[in-house]
């Protein structure tokens, strides 16, 4: 199945258009087809870097054509879609899009990239590019670092710019308010302050190498069922309290130049039309500076969109409407949109473009192969943010770190002899050495399903080399339990397998819970390592004694998942989601469904959840266990900058060196939940050592959302403090008492 039949419901319109870039759109005919190369301009005053973006951007509007201006908000795909649509000749072969440049004014083109985890390659290219994976952003996300989140968007935006791209479609931050969402790999979990953090984060690390990233898909795209159609139903202050405000964290942790409207209808009216989202909430009340682009495909209308704050289409030739282009420049001839709005859609992108360095540090060259130097330093940073991202779930009886001295191990399942599996659909990064496990269903679009080739089995071995190790895949439970009797040490590799339009059970696929039942009776040292996207149901938890939960680990996953398991590395992950019992603890037990969800627990997200409703998950938010133990204490809090200003102290009480994460949760009155996550702080520490985390509280956290008066309320009383290693372990609370303080919708930190 093509990528885009399943993608977008619009019919094809008439044949009569031609749906070549260079054949469809008149107006591009004054832009010459050649790159531009700003230092081959001709000195205009917007190219002098000393003045402001805001003034850059004025001063080229102002020398440009109507025409010029369209070619600005008009994206097209920029890989050959079947018969109908060949890519323009100067877009990246096989990437996401391209918007042309104007060389007469030295504006260079848009060439832009998918996705979070690095640079993708669209599943119908002729040629991948091989590029560095990090691991799932939710992975990321578990790290608890923004450092870490800020280290990975450093290195794939550098691998974006020394692949020719200076716009990266990364940094989706959709709250993980339905675990079966097949993309919630692609997000970072389900709290807005955390979220918001580690992805805002990131796109700062990818913004750091002069180009552009975004945050998508905005908003409430919680799932992917019906995700064109689909139409989100949630009431405007649990929106403000949940979901919005994950992006508005985000949006002023990460500065991004673009911010990417979803594919799905918000309350009736689908995100890329819709002026309450794109103009009220982004511009008036958040103050966003940047442009805002369609998902491909997810533009529906011309003056509806460009009216209600749609600065660029995208992705036509993947989408076969063209609404901005042609049938804009005509709406803007007759009035349906003003010349002023024109204006400033493409003020917007150039004032992003000039801010994040596309002017002053042009791309140079777009080569299909990456230098191996480069590659190999790249290994070692996503390696690290896998080995960050693991989450120690459970050690029973110590069972890991297992000994280098271990004699037998078997390994049951998930290709662990081959490779780590990825997720799928368009952020889907192509490794060095291609698919360790190729030929497995789907093999086109969503996936493939695509296995990284660095083997556990294989780094497993590097750890211990005097083991007999062997491997069994895990189909057959019953072979998978005799050939683990009599091991030392018996490894499943439990996957599940994501993607981008479809969603997921959270029951792992072909009988792997059998599996793991069955060589858990046969052999008492068991431990499940677990490849998911998201969380899955773990009914076997009891009977095995380690856990470890290792995402989509990316491209060095292997070597990671090694590390983590024999101690080289000792994890620190926390999950960034609650793993449920069982599905009729969700707030919407029956699967996605098409059409109107009613998103009726409001802003009692994941954890807020399982606390307003008294339910006792599988695993708490926040968990994460160490092979050090820490001891959380000294815990301060009191009101000072109108908000609660908080210390605590972490002291590693083990014997090896090791991180642990402190959360500050707080609990107020009239929340949608009991508590709150108001802020967190990790730290690195020596058996002994102590430190200390020092910190104000977001007091939108400790606010609710006023709709008649259209503006944040902190209610006067006693706030009670809660410092935790998770969601439902209390080392200490404090209780503080405020005074009401009320914030306008456009407050933001440092104003
Ligand atoms: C996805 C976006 C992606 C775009 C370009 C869409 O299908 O939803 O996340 O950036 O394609 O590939």
């Amino acid at each position: 199945m093509n990528r885009r039949s399943r993608l977008l419901a619009a019919p094809l319109i008439g044949a009569a258009i031609a749906l070549t870039a260079a054949g469809f759109a008149p107006f591009v005919s004054g832009a010459d087809a050649a790159p531009a190369r700003a230092a081959a301009a001709p000195a205009h005053p917007w190219m002098n870097p000393k003045l402001s973006p805001d003034k850059r951007a004025q001063l080229a509007v102002a020398a440009m054509t109507n025409d010029e201006k369209l070619v600005l908000v008009f994206g097209y795909f920029g890989t050959d879609f079947g018969t109908r649509f060949k890519a323009h000749a100067e877009a990246r072969a096989g990437s996401a899009g391209y918007v042309p440049g104007i060389p007469r004014l030295g504006i260079p083109a848009q060439w832009e990239t998918d996705a979070g985890v690095g640079v993708a390659t669209q599943g119908g290219a002729a040629h991948k590019r091989e590029r560095t994976a990090l691991p799932s952003g939710l992975a990321t996300t578990a790290t608890w670092n923004p450092d870490t989140a800020f280290a990975g968007g450093a290195m794939i935006g550098r691998e974006a710019r020394m692949s020719g791209f200076n716009v990266m479609l990364a940094g989706g931050v959709d709250l993980l308010r339905e675990p079966r969402n097949g993309r919630n790999f692609e997000y970072g979990g389900e709290d807005p302050w955390l979220a918001g953090v580690m992805v805002g984060s990131q796109v700062k690390g990818i913004q750091s190498n002069n180009i552009i990233s975004t945050i998508k898909h905005y908003a409430v795209n919680d799932q992917e069922t019906d995700r064109g159609e689909g139409n989100s139903i949630i009431e405007e202050s649990a929106a403000r309290q949940s979901d919005l405000l994950a992006f508005q964290f985000a949006i002023e942790a990460g500065n991004p130049g673009s911010i990417m409207c979803s594919y799905n209808k918000v309350n009736g009216t689908h995100a890329c039309e819709h002026p309450w989202l794109l103009t009220q909430v982004l511009r008036t009340d958040w103050g966003f500076k940047g442009y805002v682009m369609a998902d491909w495909g997810a533009t529906h209308s011309t003056v509806a969109a460009a009216n209600a704050g749609l600065e660029q289409d995208s992705g036509f030739g993947l989408s076969s409407t063209p609404y901005f282009g042609e049938p804009l420049k005509a709406a803007v001839a007759k009035g349906e949109v003003s010349q002023a709005r024109l204006d400033q859609m493409a003020t917007r992108i150039l004032r992003a473009m000039f801010a994040n360095g596309l002017f002053d540090h042009p791309i140079t060259e777009a080569p299909l192969d990456l230098p191996a130097a480069d590659l190999a330093k790249h290994a070692d940073i996503t390696r690290a943010d896998a080995e960050e991202s693991m989450v120690l779930m459970k050690n029973d009886g110590a069972i890991l770190p297992l000994s280098p001295d271990v004699k037998s191990i078997v390994i049951v399942g998930g290709h662990a002899d081959k490779g780590v599996l990825a997720g799928s659909g368009s952020s889907l990064v192509y490794p060095v050495g291609g698919n360790a496990a190729p030929g497995i269903a789907p093999t086109g679009w969503p996936g493939p399903r695509m296995y990284y080739p660095n083997s556990p089995m294989a780094a497993i071995q590097r750890q211990a080399p005097n083991a007999k190790i062997t491997y069994v895949s895990g189909d057959d439970p019953a072979a998978a339990a005799r050939a683990a009797r009599k091991a030392d040490v018996a490894l499943v590799f439990a996957t599940q397998w994501v993607g981008e339009a479809f969603d997921v059970s959270l029951t792992l696929a072909d009988n792997q819970d059998t599996t793991i039942w069955a060589v858990a009776a046969a052999n008492p040292k068991t431990v499940v390592v677990l490849e998911t996207g998201g969380p899955v149901l773990t009914p076997w938890a009891d009977e095995v004694e380690g856990l470890v939960e290792a995402w989509l680990p990316g491209t060095a996953g292997g070597d990671a998942i090694a590390n983590v398991l024999f101690g080289k590395v000792n994890p620190s992950g926390h999950l960034p989601a609650t793993f449920p019992k069982s599905l009729d603890q969700l707030p919407k037990p029956s699967e996605p469904n098409k059409g109107d969800t009613t998103y009726s627990e409001g802003a009692a997200v994941g954890y807020k959840w399982y606390d307003a409703k008294g339910l006792e998950p599988a695993f708490p938010f926040g968990w994460g266990l160490s092979y050090t133990s820490f001891d959380l204490g000294g815990l301060t809090a009191k009101p000072g900058n109108g908000t609660i200003m908080v210390s605590f102290s972490i002291t590693n009480t083990g014997k090896v060196a090791g991180a642990e994460v402190g959360q500050v949760y707080v609990s107020g009155t009239g929340w949608e939940a009991p508590k709150r996550l108001g802020g967190f702080e990790k730290f690195y520490l020596k058996p002994g050592e102590t430190k200390t985390a020092r910190f104000g509280i977001d007091p939108r956290l400790l606010a609710t959302w006023d709709l008649a008066g259209h503006c944040w309320r902190i209610a006067g009383g006693t706030y009670t403090v809660i410092l935790g290693a998770s969601a439902r372990e209390t080392s200490q609370t404090v209780q503080v008492t405020l005074k009401p303080r009320t914030l306008p919708a456009t407050w933001r930190p440092g104003r």
